[in-house]
């Protein structure tokens, strides 16, 4: 593994612009489990039945004392792991720029990572359903559900439900990222929900290196990852940074 470290580590010491793809396997050594895969949140939950905008809409009670209640314990608790931190690491070094994370927990930002586009949103914030007010979901009261909004409206997190479409922006810009850099890591993602698992599709028919970092095969690992890192994020972070400093050094 420390020869495919220090190519890695060199290609990254040598990038033009990297930047980084992030999914729910980077925030697992947070406490936060997987939607897919052992011990994942969609293997006791039907994601179609708790995580969609239909049925939060027609039962907004069920979806957040079915689901969300659960899902803000679980954030609240976060705190960033090694692999965030790895990656604040490689942002000090003038090499990456920019993560596209298709989480919603906020440990990026927490960490101290300064460019993070929410590709799924973020449940740091709720938005109140009839008059749009948006507050941080620290300040929301679950002892009634739904939490409601002075205004009598209903709160929602201010994150992308399946049904609904990524923000514009987001979308935009990560597929122009994608289309101009040089390297991208990919970190912690089953690589199978769409439009989040072309991003690295997008970067590499331009011609950027796919370093991709996961424990497990993902549909990327066979033909558009050039560089497949087989661990947690944490561990193969941490010495990924290692060997750039050693570079550097
Ligand atoms: N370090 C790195 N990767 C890990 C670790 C770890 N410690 N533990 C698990 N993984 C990997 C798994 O092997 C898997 O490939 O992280 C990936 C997690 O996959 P998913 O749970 O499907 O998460 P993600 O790819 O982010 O899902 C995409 O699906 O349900 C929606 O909106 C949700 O944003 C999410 C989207």
């Amino acid at each position: 593994m420390n020869d495919i470290i220090d190519t890695c580590a060199a290609i990254i010491a040598s990038s033009r612009s990297l930047i980084c793809l992030t999914g729910a396997g980077i925030s697992v050594e947070s406490g936060i489990p997987p939607f897919r895969g052992p011990g994942s949140l969609w293997e006791t939950i039907d994601p179609m039945e708790f995580a969609h905008i239909q049925s939060f809409m027609k039962n907004p009670e069920r979806i957040w004392r079915g689901f969300l209640a659960g899902m803000k314990d679980l954030l609240d608790k976060a705190m960033p792991n090694d692999g965030h931190q790895g990656l604040v690491a490689l942002e000090q070094t003038g090499r990456l720029s920019t993560i596209i994370t298709q989480n919603i927990d906020g440990l990026h930002q927490l960490a101290g990572s300064s460019d993070v586009i929410e590709f799924h949103g973020s449940f740091a914030y709720q938005r109140c359903l009839l008059c749009d007010r948006r507050i941080p979901s620290k300040d929301i009261d679950l002892s009634r559900l739904p939490p409601r909004c002075d205004c009598g409206g209903i709160f929602r997190p201010d994150c992308v439900f399946f049904g609904e479409m990524i923000p514009p922006d987001c979308l935009t810009r990560s597929r122009e990222l994608a289309a101009l850099c040089d390297v991208m890591l990919v970190v912690g993602t089953s690589a199978v929900v769409q439009p989040a698992a072309m991003i690295p599709v997008i970067a590499k028919s331009n011609g950027a290196i796919i370093i991709e970092i996961n424990p497990e095969p993902t549909p990327l690992s066979a033909k558009t990852s050039d560089y497949v890192l087989k661990g947690t994020a944490g561990k193969v972070l941490t010495a990924l940074v290692d060997a750039v400093n050693r570079i550097h050094s």
